[in-house]
C-alpha cells in the first residue's frame, strides 16, 4: 500500500491538500500537525465527510518529533511515496504580533529552511521508487530574489551546487539581520522570500543528488500556489483566493 504524508496539515493548504489526496490518492494519507489536538479534531472533520486520514504528530523544529515520524513510517508502511513540505510560517502577511527582526528572521529560516530540509534528509532515505517530494515555496522567492543586491543575485545563480552552499547562503542572511546589516550585504529585507529561495534552491539540488545516485523516478519540485496571489488562510489574513482554487494554480 502506498503512502502520502503532508506536513502542517491541521489548516490552510495543508489541510486541502490531505483533503485532496484523501479523495485522490491510491493509498493510506498521513495529516501531520505539530499540535496533537489540532490534528486529531482536523482528521475527525474529514472523517465526518467521509474521508481516512490517519494522524501523526510532527513538528518540524523538534528533530525527535522527526524521528519519531520516521520510525512510524518505517514501522507501519515500511516507506514513503508521497512527501509535501508545506508547513511554515510568516508573520508579514497578517496581523499576528512579530517579534524583534532579528528574532523573525532567525525564526523563520530556521522553520521554512532549516527544519524543511531536516525532514527532507529525515525522511529521504525512506523514499521508495516513483515517489514524489513537493516543497511549498513561494512567488514572494522571486520578489526577494528581485530585491537583492546584483552580487547577491549572481551569487544565488552561479554558486548554489551543494545543500552546504544553500545552508551558507541562509546562514550568512540570519548573520545579518542579527545587526540589521542584511540589505547592507546584499539581501532583501523580508526573512519569508529570503527562506523560499532556500526552499527553492534546495529542490534543485536535491533533484540533482537523486539524479546522480541513479535514483528510481524519484522527483523532487517546489511549487508556489494561488498562481503568484494570495490564497485565503491564516498565514494571509483570509485574504486571496478559496484553499482548492489557490491548489488549483499550483
Ligand atoms: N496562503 C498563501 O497565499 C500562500 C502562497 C504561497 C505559498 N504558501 C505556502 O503554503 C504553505 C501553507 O501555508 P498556509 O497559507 O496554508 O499557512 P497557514 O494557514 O498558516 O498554515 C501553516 C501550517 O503550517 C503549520 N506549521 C507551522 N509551523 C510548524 C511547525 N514547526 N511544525 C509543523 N507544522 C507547522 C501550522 O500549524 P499551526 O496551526 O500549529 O500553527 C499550519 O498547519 C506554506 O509553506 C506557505 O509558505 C502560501
Amino acid at each position: 500500500m502506498k503512502v502520502a504524508m503532508v506536513t502542517g496539515a491541521n489548516k490552510g493548504l495543508g489541510f486541502g491538500i490531505v483533503r485532496g489526496l484523501c479523495k485522490r490518492f491510491d493509498g493510506d494519507v498521513i495529516l501531520t500537525a505539530r499540535d496533537e489536538s489540532r490534528g486529531r479534531a482536523t482528521v475527525a472533520s474529514l472523517e465526518r465527510e467521509g474521508l481516512r486520514p490517519k494522524f501523526h504528530q510532527l513538528d518540524i523544529t523538534d528533530h525527535a518529533s522527526v524521528v519519531r515520524l520516521k520510525d512510524f513510517l518505517q514501522a507501519t508502511f515500511g516507506g514513503l511515496d508521497v512527501l509535501v513540505n508545506n508547513a511554515a510560517i510568516a508573520y508579514q502577511f497578517n496581523d499576528a504580533p512579530a517579534p524583534s527582526y532579528p528574532e523573525e528572521v532567525r525564526q523563520l529560516c530556521h522553520t521554512n529552511y532549516f527544519s524543511t530540509l531536516d525532514v527532507c534528509e529525515t525522511l529521504f532515505p525512506l523514499l521508495r521508487p516513483h515517489a514524489r517530494v513537493c516543497n511549498v515555496s513561494s512567488m514572494n522567492c522571486h520578489e526577494s530574489f528581485c530585491a537583492c543586491s546584483p552580487a547577491m543575485q549572481e551569487r544565488i545563480k552561479t554558486s548554489m551546487h551543494t545543500i552546504g552552499d544553500v545552508n551558507k547562503l541562509i546562514d550568512d542572511f540570519v548573520k545579518a539581520a542579527q545587526d540589521d546589516r542584511a540589505v547592507e550585504m546584499g539581501f532583501d529585507r523580508f526573512p519569508y522570500g529570503m527562506s523560499k529561495i532556500g526552499v527553492s534552491l534546495m529542490s534543485t539540488i536535491q533533484q540533482k543528488q537523486f539524479d546522480e545516485e541513479g535514483a528510481d523516478d524519484i522527483i523532487v519540485n517546489s511549487c508556489d500556489v494561488g498562481a503568484g496571489g494570495w490564497v485565503a488562510t491564516d498565514m494571509t489574513n483570509q485574504y486571496g483566493v478559496s484553499v482548492d482554487q489557490g491548489m488549483l494554480q499550483i
